[in-house]
């Protein structure tokens, strides 16, 4: 049996950035009301009909450029995201189309906020059962395109932005040590998605984002934030254990960011220093998906993760689903 380890990460950010102060303008809240209740500052908004394959693909050539790997010689493509560019082809087609990732087999992934823990189970799987030698997981979300501009309740959560990473077969004792996904179908109505598009103003905010899907985000934030804690602290937990490994020895989390007090609470309940948790919230907003590997790829460029260091990603979302992998880091970028 092989590892999978991680070669490189990438990340795409577009430029526009909508601040708190932008929508107090559309809707009834205020910069301090999302700052203290969230984290969040600012997030950015894919304009012009920037697609997700687009900003996904992006991020992969980052990643691949990281890695050093070709993409034709890549063997699998898997995608994350609730807001692919249409229903089908699947946006991991569109994506490696785009890459040039031409012996590639592409899929996207559809487990909410969990889609890229989702994806790279899937691409450490391919990998450690030896069907695949390097593998592009990415997660990327245009949640404009499924924002209700009227919901002020939900609205200055999101954003937009995509992440990536590279998986390369390993005989070493590294890489990704101990992944774990959960579902649970019976509290899908705590975030879910309506088939309406009469009901949004689609509001010109910035260009582009009036570029609505024909449905958008509902969710239960309340009752969200407390399943939200109670998961991530159970499958954190789970992972280090089959990983066999203590908190203590974590040189990093990366959470999925939807919310600073969410992310605090479970480092809290961990036990885990706040220098030791990244966050890219205040800057990004919850982009579901691509959360978790946008946030990856910052720390890894920052320095944050050298070699042989124990990195947790843990993430939730509509589903319910859940997940957190246990990575020991190989790469050098
Ligand atoms: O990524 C997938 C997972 N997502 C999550 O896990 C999100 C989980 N939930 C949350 O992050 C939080 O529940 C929210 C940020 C969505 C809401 O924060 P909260 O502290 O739970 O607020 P709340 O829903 O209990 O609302 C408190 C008050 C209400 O007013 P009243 O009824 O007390 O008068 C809301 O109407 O805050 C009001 N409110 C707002 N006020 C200003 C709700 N949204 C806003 C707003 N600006 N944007």
């Amino acid at each position: 049996m092989y590892n999978a380890e991680v070669k490189g990460t990438g990340s795409f950010t577009p430029e526009a950035i909508l601040t708190n102060q932008d929508l107090e303008k559309v809707v009834d809240t205020s910069d301090d009301w999302i700052t203290r209740r969230t984290g969040i500052k600012e997030r950015r908004i894919a304009t012009n009909g920037l697609k997700t394959s687009e900003m996904g693909a992006r991020a992969a050539r980052q990643a691949l450029e990281a890695a050093g790997v070709d993409p034709g010689d890549l063997d699998l493509v898997v995608v994350g995201t609730v807001t692919p560019d249409r229903q089908f082809p699947s946006c991991a087609c569109a994506l490696q189309e785009k890459i040039g990732a031409k012996r590639a087999a592409s899929m996207d992934v559809s487990a909410g906020c969990s889609g890229f823990i989702y994806a790279l189970s899937v691409a450490n799987n391919a990998i450690r059962c030896g069907e695949a030698e390097h593998a592009l997981v990415v997660g990327s979300e245009v949640l404009s395109s499924v924002t209700n501009w009227d919901d002020r309740g939900t609205c200055v959560l999101l954003g937009d932005g995509a992440g990536a990473v590279v998986l390369s077969r390993t005989d070493k004792d590294t890489g990704i040590r101990s992944i774990h996904l959960r579902s649970d179908g019976s509290f899908g109505n705590l975030l879910y998605s309506v088939d309406q598009s009469d009901v949004r103003s689609g509001l010109e905010i910035l260009p582009g984002v009036s570029d609505l899907k024909p449905y958008y985000l509902v969710m239960d934030g309340q009752k969200l934030f407390k399943k939200a804690v109670e998961c991530l602290e159970e499958i954190t937990r789970w992972t280090l254990d089959k990983a066999g490994v203590e908190v203590s020895e974590l040189a990093l989390m990366v959470p999925h960011q939807a919310n600073i007090r969410i992310i605090n609470a479970l480092a809290q309940r961990l036990g885990l220093a706040q220098d030791k948790v990244y966050t890219t919230i205040e800057k990004y907003g919850n982009t579901s998906s691509a959360s978790i590997p946008m946030a990856l790829a910052e720390a890894a460029r920052q320095g944050c993760l050298a070699p042989c260091d124990k990195l947790l990603m843990v993430t939730f979302g509509a589903g319910l689903t859940w997940g957190a992998s246990l990575v020991e880091w190989s790469c050098q970028l």
